[in-house]
């Protein structure tokens, strides 16, 4: 029988201080109730001193134990972030030590909100392929270092919170990840972006010059994303789903990226499914872009929605643009 690459382990973190959205009338100009009728989002939490390898940690330690492993059984560790460390290299490496194991290989990838999706195609693949056992997906960002907590900010700055999640992942015979679709499409790329620092910007990747403009502050078109995330990630579940002999029916839970209740609620109402049947977390945590799907996971578990067995459809659409969306047997 063929191999197959199943989820024995999820694990999450979030820093312990939380902002709700009256913490933020205090610094922005905004009002609870934009934010809430606009995204859903109640609040957020944002580190203190922490940055996102510490997060990545916990949420890893927290996935071993639950998978019954120790992190010298791993072969591979797949980061996903936009938020990393530093500059290079990447926060995979910072992960590696802090885990207290080397030599095996640390990946980071980007992709955004889709960058979990991304992440578990390319561990799925590994697995079938035969060439690595036992592999950590984790997702993590800080980006409340990098959100302009002014007056100036508040259409992003509002949106974002910082948490970890991460999942282990082996080689099983029975089912597990049936299929994961992937989309990319770079016209979009700067509807969703951070510039700076970058090689594009003329002469230098930094200047002051780059930061009295505001480059290093993510920019979005957010009617645009609104409208793309919705299709997108309608288009892209019914056709996973497709792929691994399924219909919509058929699935127990879905696992959708939090960016924004309405975009979730309309994907439900598009695809006709029950309201009952969708995770959302946004309330509670913000957009924490590749941190959201396993942080989802890993709550879902906690309170006993997500039991093992299930069906589990999850689907994200973020900056790139890029979109994904994965079915699992839980
Ligand atoms: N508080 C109060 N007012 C705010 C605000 C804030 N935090 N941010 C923006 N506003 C104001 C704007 O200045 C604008 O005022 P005006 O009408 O006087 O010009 C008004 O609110 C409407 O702004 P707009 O940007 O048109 O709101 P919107 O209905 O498009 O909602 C988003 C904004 C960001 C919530 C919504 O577009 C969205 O969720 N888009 C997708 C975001 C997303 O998915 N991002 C992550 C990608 S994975």
């Amino acid at each position: 029988m063929a191999l197959s690459s199943k989820i024995i382990g999820v694990g999450s973190y979030v820093p312990p201080k939380s902002y709700t959205n009256f913490d933020l009338e205090e610094m922005m100009d905004t009002s609870h109730d934009w934010i809430v009728q606009r995204s859903g989002i109640e609040k957020r939490h944002w580190v203190e001193d922490e940055c996102t390898s510490d997060l990545a940690l916990q949420a890893s330690l927290k996935a071993l134990k639950a998978a019954d492993m120790s992190a010298d059984q791993l072969d591979m560790i797949i980061f996903a972030t936009i938020s990393p460390d530093h500059e290079f290299p990447g926060t995979a490496c910072f992960l590696q030590q802090k885990l207290g194991i080397s030599k095996i290989p640390a990946i980071d990838i980007r992709q955004q909100c889709t960058g979990f999706i991304y992440g578990l195609s390319m561990a799925d693949v590994y697995i079938k392929s035969g060439q690595y056992k036992n592999i950590l997906l984790v997702g993590a960002e800080v980006h409340s270092k990098g959100l302009d907590k002014t007056p100036n900010g508040r259409a992003i700055s509002v949106l974002f919170g910082d948490g970890a999640g991460a999942v282990v992942l082996t080689a099983t015979k029975d089912s597990g990840i049936f299929h994961t679709e992937l989309r990319a499409d770079g016209n979009f790329a700067k509807e969703l972006w951070t510039p700076a620092p970058g090689s594009a910007l003329g002469k230098e990747r930094i200047s002051k010059e780059i930061l009295d403009k505001g480059l290093h502050y993510a920019q979005m078109n957010g009617k645009l994303v609104f409208v793309h995330a919705v299709k997108r990630m309608s288009e892209i579940l019914v056709e996973s789903l497709k792929k691994s002999g399924f219909s919509l029916d058929d699935v127990d839970l879905f696992l959708f990226h939090q960016a924004n209740l309405r975009i979730n609620n309309k994907v439900a109402e598009v695809l006709n499914i029950p309201e009952e049947k969708v995770f959302n977390t946004i309330q509670e945590f913000g957009n924490t872009t590749a941190a959201t799907i396993p942080l989802g996971m890993d709550q879902a578990i906690k309170t006993g929605v997500l039991k093992p067995g299930m069906l589990v459809a999850m689907a994200a659409f973020g900056g790139g643009f890029t979109w994904g969306a994965s079915v699992i047997r839980f």
